[in-house]
């Protein structure tokens, strides 16, 4: 395709403010997609997506539109996940495009993950189009956010446009102004190929599918191809486009869109963001924005069925080959028997990776709290990066290190109170404050990441009844005044409950770990204190009164069976219970105590 022709663009939008009906529309409209075979969000293929509305992986499909020039473009709409962990992939995404739709639900406006991501869009030196979404709604307010939206990107409100993805008003005028205001690719034709990887999908019959955005020169089918981070090589078994199924071509050449199989099975050899370039005469020098996957959140997953084990390492083993950015290796805990450390770019990762191990591979796990990569700098020179708690290093301290990140919050106005509270209690300091409209605003903070995977998503929907809304990207590193709390049953520390906190915040939660211990775990036929100490120090404690814990005072009168019953499931929670020391601690306190409420 001759580059003039091509137009490369992403939609940015929030949640749910109807970036899969739109693509819809426009499959429907482009004729990629008859219309009785249109089913909803064709381009959603992942159930759990489906599920949870979000998207994960994005995807490429090209989309012929014949404009008012009478000239047929083809078009590359180019998915974008949705997710404030997958900045990284999103970035990936823009660099592929040269448009973006920013496409905002008129009766909401803006949120914060969609104002991150046209920053970046911008950084990337995107040509915009301001569309609002879901004028056919009575709650719509077009006028409002439109005077809003040309407020972030300096243009004039008449310039916002205002479809309907659900009744395909306004859609074709959408896409003639694409093909206007979006220019087409730029490239080398002649040069060596040049060709970013924005995605790569691992399929269980074709291996890896991965898909590029070629930058210069021509990628061809049957041609021996490098893959510069790594050097390593491979043969491009296939090269074709999506439209909207998987279609041979005999090459892509530049500005173009498509995928290419290469019979490696795993993603972690075919890298988001990496350039691919031809084995022999190649290219010199990468395309710029490469990155290393690099997990920001760690989690012990331990299968509460001992035997399981194995499962859960194949699983991981599984999931490993679609996802690049998953780490783990085995771990032993104490009170949770084998399991393993695994890394996570962030909190929705996380969640994912478990909903989908419970899902797929029907497994019940227990997961260990969340926590973050700390370096830490010993008086003696010596230097640790702790990404488990147990691994904290005994001894003289000079600098502990921890990972923060700079947060975008949108919200009412009404709750920029309560929001400050939030963020102050979390260490965060405020960077800038700006009013979008008169009854909207977006605060910047900076905020160690530690403070944010723990609930702080619950806490802030919470206090702001679900209005505001934040993104966060990785920042870099600062100093802190941490230590490690463990908590002591009869003086044995229980690994799962030791935890890195700010000093400022050590004694509240030693107190809530061993109140809720205490109250967990049944009575023993001795005193158990339950300690939390950091190093030797002891900070909180808690008694569990020595009683013979008596089941059978509980039915009163003589049912003998009940009676019976009741005895034998003492005896099967006994053969859950794990020790810690002599303290016999049922497998269910350790759940219930490391679930956040
Ligand atoms: P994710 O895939 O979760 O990121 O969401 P999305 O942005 O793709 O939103 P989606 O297309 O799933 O739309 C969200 C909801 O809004 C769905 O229930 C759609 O039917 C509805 N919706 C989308 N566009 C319109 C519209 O123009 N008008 C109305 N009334 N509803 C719409």
């Amino acid at each position: 395709t001759d580059p003039a022709l091509i137009r490369n663009f992403c939609i940015i939008a929030h949640i749910d403010h109807g970036k899969s009906t739109l693509a819809d529309r426009m499959l429907q409209l482009t004729g990629v997609v008859e219309d009785r075979r249109m089913r909803e969000q064709y381009l959603d293929r992942m159930d759990i997506e489906r599920e949870r509305g979000i998207t994960i992986k994005s995807q490429a499909v090209r989309l012929p539109f014949t404009a008012l020039d009478d000239v047929t473009y083809a078009l590359n709409l180019i998915d974008t996940p949705g997710h404030v962990d997958f900045t990284y992939e999103v970035s990936r995404s823009l660099a592929a495009c040269e448009g973006a739709i920013l496409l905002v639900d008129a009766a909401q406006g803006i949120e914060a993950q969609t104002l991150a991501n046209l920053y970046m869009a911008l950084d990337h030196d995107l040509a915009i189009l301001p569309v609002l979404n879901k004028i056919d709604l009575p709650a719509a307010q077009p006028e409002k956010y439109a005077e809003e939206l040309a407020g972030i990107i300096g243009c004039d409100p008449s310039d916002v446009l205002k479809v309907s993805a659900k009744t395909g008003d306004g859609i074709e005028e959408l896409l003639n102004e694409l093909v206007q205001q979006v220019p087409p690719p730029e490239g080398d034709p002649d040069g060596p190929a040049r060709a970013m990887i924005f995605d790569s999908v691992y399929d269980t019959y074709r291996g890896v599918v991965t898909y590029v955005r070629v930058v210069d020169g021509w990628l061809g089918s049957r041609e021996r191809i490098e893959m510069m981070s790594s050097k390593a090589t491979h043969e491009t078994l296939e090269v074709g486009i999506i439209s909207p199924e998987p279609t041979k071509v005999p090459g892509l050449g530049v500005g173009e869109v498509g995928y290419i199989i290469t019979g490696v099975k795993d993603v972690r050899h075919s890298k988001v963001g990496d350039t691919i370039t031809s084995a022999t005469g190649g290219a010199a020098e990468m395309l710029p924005g490469y990155q290393e996957p690099q997990p920001m959140v760690f989690s012990g997953l331990y299968p509460i069925d001992g035997s399981d084990y194995p499962v859960l390492r194949d699983a991981l083993e599984k999931l490993q080959l679609n996802d690049a950015a998953l780490v783990f290796e085995p771990e032993t805990s104490a009170a949770l028997g084998f399991g393993f450390r695994c890394g996570f770019l962030g909190l929705l990762h996380m969640e994912i990776t478990r909903a989908r191990l419970e899902r797929e591979y029907d497994l019940n796990l227990i997961s260990t709290a969340p926590n973050v990569i700390y370096d830490v700098f010993m008086d003696d020179g010596e230097r640790y990066t702790v990404t488990n708690p147990s691994e904290f290093p005994e001894g003289k301290i000079g600098e502990i290190h921890e990972p923060i990140v700079k947060g975008t919050l949108l919200s009412p106005a009404e709750f920029v109170g309560p929001i400050m509270e939030l963020c102050q209690a979390r260490r965060g300091s405020l960077q800038g404050m700006d009013y979008l409209s008169e009854d909207r605003v977006e605060m910047r903070y900076v905020l160690p990441l530690a403070e944010i995977v723990f609930d702080f998503f619950d806490q802030l929907k919470s206090r702001t009844k679900g209005y505001a809304s934040l993104d966060y990207e990785p920042s870099g590193e600062q100093v802190s005044d941490l230590v490690k709390v463990d908590i002591l049953l009869q003086g044995e520390k229980v690994d799962a409950f030791s935890a890195i906190v700010h000093r400022d915040k050590a004694h509240a939660y030693g107190v809530e770990m061993t109140k809720k211990l205490r109250e967990l775990i049944p009575r023993q036929q001795f005193e158990v204190p339950v300690q939390a100490a950091i190093g030797s120090r002891v900070i909180a404690r808690e008694n569990i009164r020595a009683i013979r814990k008596d089941v059978l005072s509980k039915c009163y009168g003589g049912d003998i069976s009940r009676k019976r019953k009741l005895l034998e499931r003492q005896k099967e929670g006994k053969k859950k219970a794990k020790m810690v020391g002599r303290v016999e601690v049922p497998q269910e306190a350790f759940i219930s105590a490391l679930s956040t409420e």
